[in-house]
């Protein structure tokens, strides 16, 4: 998901496609934008918990403070694994890092909405109602379970990177003649050689 405190970025060429150096050991991972199908297919359960794995989330969380989110799911990275990382501090506040392996929403009150953007849609934003108090199980890096429940942007950070790993999009919350305005936004974009896919039928 991206920072909701950040003010809206200019979509830069190339920016969001080739792979960005890095002093740290970290590799961070270009970001899959919207029309690649991995961000449209249900990611697979993760059954193995090895160094592999840990890497892999020091990894997404150096990837997605790269790119100024503050969740990401691992299809946006190309890896079609039921795996997201969160941190709505930005690094402020350790608690808030969160590994989120496996997940499943277990419980929703209330409601909140809000400006929403994604790091797979860079540029845009719309308006989404979400459940504001999301309680969620997941795995950590160790395969051990966990419940947290989170409120406010935590709370639709969940919502978000979980309907990542079943394969659905911020966009299929809004109404269909935003839709579609956003789709036709990305193959203008396309045909500008800006955006690396077609949008999806
Ligand atoms: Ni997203």
């Amino acid at each position: 998901m991206a920072d909701t405190a950040q003010p809206r970025r200019k979509l830069k060429r190339g920016g969001y496609n080739s792979t960005v150096e890095t002093k740290t050991k970290a590799k961070i991972y270009p970001i899959v934008l919207y029309g690649d199908p991995v961000l449209e297919k249900p990611a697979e359960t993760v059954t193995v918990f090895d160094e592999e794995l840990r890497t892999l989330l020091d990894d997404m969380f150096e990837s997605m403070y790269s790119a100024h989110g503050v969740g990401l799911a691992a299809p946006q990275i190309g890896i079609a694994k039921r795996i997201a990382v969160v941190d709505c501090s930005f690094k402020e506040r350790p608690e808030e890092r969160m590994v989120l392996i496996n997940p499943v929403i277990v419980k929703q009150e209330g409601k909140q909405t809000s400006g929403e953007g994604c790091l797979s849609l860079p540029v845009f934003r719309e308006n989404v109602t979400r459940a504001n108090r999301v309680t969620v199980r997941a795995q950590d890096g160790y395969g051990k379970e966990f419940e947290t429940t989170g409120e406010g942007l935590t709370a639709r950070a969940f919502l978000h990177e979980t309907d990542h790993l079943h394969g659905k999009l911020f966009i299929s919350h809004v109404s269909a003649l935003k839709r579609d305005i956003i789709r036709r936004k990305i193959k203008k974009l396309a045909k500008a050689g800006e955006w690396k896919y077609e949008p999806p039928e």
